[in-house]
């Protein structure tokens, strides 16, 4: 067997793989890969744990058993090479290289250059060598951080951490609305680009002081005024948008996520503002303690788990799906008409239909078989079927959705046969019911068997006092 050391082919190999390999890397941006070539990195996925294993195993056996196996160092070798090089033409297909890219390449590079030297070493006899030895333990080092910085590409730099998912973390009752919300909303979205390591834009989102530090362009918040905060422009923009953040194919924030950016800000953006100093009806409060109740969150940890990767599968220029906060699996689904309709677009959402607990349907033309689906989503809280062609038949087989909180059927054909089933749904809080056939008869029936009811079926008092203010103002003038 410790011939093979002798085969002086075996030998050309693998001072061969080492130049190419030194080459690649030194003349990087003078290479155009052919589709070919990027196929070959696809490999490096799988080819990587080949030499993971074998140099930890010829490392162990070199210090037990003194000797090392030619056939298991010869194939550590090559598949470390072969992994260097493979790995290095996937990251051809990288536009933009990170900190993390750029070290694990060189450090890949390192394993496979040293367990060549190593080779070289052994088949001139100095395997025992003091100098191999150090060589063998620096091997194993280069291994463990390779794979760590690896690792951290793959599946996100804090993939080591202990898993814990913060979405699930009870907050405090009186919640610091920067501390414990506002941070944590950045902290799971935009801090894997924007740390103190990797400050892409030149900006950091760790501290308020170096948010409002802000990156290249200057100040990324305005505190007081929204509409002047770089940060909140750019989660505004439509996704397509090269500036949007979080860039596409990343996950997005969800609407209330945004909104609640946004409110901290016009209030100033402080670090000691707190849940309580708000007054119940403000915006920031309704939206932090809606979506902060530690029941809602642990309701939805049951959810089956939906992966970024099936939403955005899912997703297309008619429907939007976001989670409706943090990591949660509970999915918000907007739907917007497209010029030829299909049924398809909604019954395509079946396998998530369990996640579904927000869907916006409005205006669409659904008929028996999109409200047999809507039915079917059965964790929904809110749904929006108003400006749609349904009656009172399809409102009946909707009863399946006991936990439906808000539904608006506004401007439909819906009459006090509807009021039965409406009557059903015990967690109703909000029903939109205005330019419907429902007469104040049935309004009265709905509101007795439910007085928490809130029943919009008109324009809402709230909204009279708005008119009612803006004329007397008219007047004044
Ligand atoms: C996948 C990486 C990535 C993620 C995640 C990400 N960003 Fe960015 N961000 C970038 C890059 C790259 C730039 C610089 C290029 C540009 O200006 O568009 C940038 C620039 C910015 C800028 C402009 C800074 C300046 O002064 O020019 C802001 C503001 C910003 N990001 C906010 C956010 C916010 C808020 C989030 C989370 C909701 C986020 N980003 C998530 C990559 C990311």
């Amino acid at each position: 067997m410790e011939q093979l050391y002798k085969k002086r082919w075996i030998g050309y190999l693998v001072f061969g793989l080492s130049v190419f390999l030194l080459f690649c890397l030194c003349f990087e941006s003078y290479i155009k890969p052919p589709v070919l070539v990027s196929w070959l990195g696809r490999w490096h996925p799988l080819i990587l744990h080949f030499p993971i294993v074998l140099l930890v195993v010829a490392v162990f056996t070199s210090f037990t058993q003194k000797k090392v196996a030619a056939l298991l160092l010869i194939t550590a070798t090559l598949t470390a090479l072969i992994t260097a090089i493979s790995g290095f033409l996937l990251g051809l297909d990288e536009s933009q290289k990170g900190d993390l890219l750029f070290w694990h390449q060189w450090l890949g590079a390192g394993v496979a250059l040293f367990a060549a030297l190593w080779y070289w070493l052994e088949t001139l006899n100095y395997g025992q060598h003091i100098g191999t030895k150090t060589l063998q333990i620096i091997l194993i080092f280069l291994v463990a951080i390779t794979g760590h910085y690896g690792g951290s590409i793959t599946h996100g730099e804090n993939f080591l951490d202990m898993p814990k998912d913060k979405s699930y973390a009870k907050i405090p009752d009186n919640p610091l609305i920067y501390e414990h919300i506002v941070d944590r909303i950045l902290e799971q979205n935009c801090v894997s680009c924007h740390n103190p390591n990797k400050q892409k834009g030149e900006l950091v989102v760790t501290s308020l002081k170096d948010l409002i530090k802000g990156g290249e362009n200057g100040s990324s918040i305005h505190a007081g005024n929204p509409d002047k905060s770089v940060l909140l422009n750019r989660l505004y923009l439509p996704k397509e948008d090269k500036e949007h953040m979080p860039p596409e194919g990343k996950k997005q924030l969800s609407t209330t996520e945004i909104e609640i950016i946004k409110e901290w800000i016009s209030l100033g953006a402080s670090d000691t503002l707190r849940l309580n100093d708000l007054k119940t009806n403000q915006p920031l409060a309704k939206l932090v303690t809606k979506m902060m109740s530690p029941n809602q969150l642990e309701k939805w940890s049951v959810l089956p788990i939906v992966q970024d990767s099936t939403i955005q599968r899912l997703e297309s220029d008619y429907v939007t799906i976001r989670r409706v906060f943090g990591n949660t699996n509970a999915l918000s689904i907007n739907m917007y008409t497209p010029p030829t309709y299909n049924p398809d677009l909604i019954l395509r959402l079946n396998a998530i239909r369990n996640n579904i607990i927000e869907l916006d349907l409005s205006g669409l033309p659904i008929e028996a078989k999109e409200i047999e689906f809507v039915a079917s989503c059965t964790n929904l809280e809110s749904l929006e079927i108003d400006k749609t062609a349904i009656t009172d038949h399809e409102i009946e087989a909707l009863n399946t959705l006991t936990k439906l909180k808000s539904l608006k059927v506004s401007e439909t054909e819906i009459g006090d046969k509807s009021t039965a089933v409406l009557s059903n749904f015990k967690n109703l809080k909000n029903l939109f019911i205005y330019e419907t056939n429902i007469s104040q008869n049935g309004i009265d029936q709905l509101q007795g068997n439910n007085p928490e009811l809130r029943i919009i079926s008109g324009i809402s008092e709230e909204l009279r006092a708005a008119f009612i203010q803006t004329d007397s103002i008219k007047k004044e003038q």
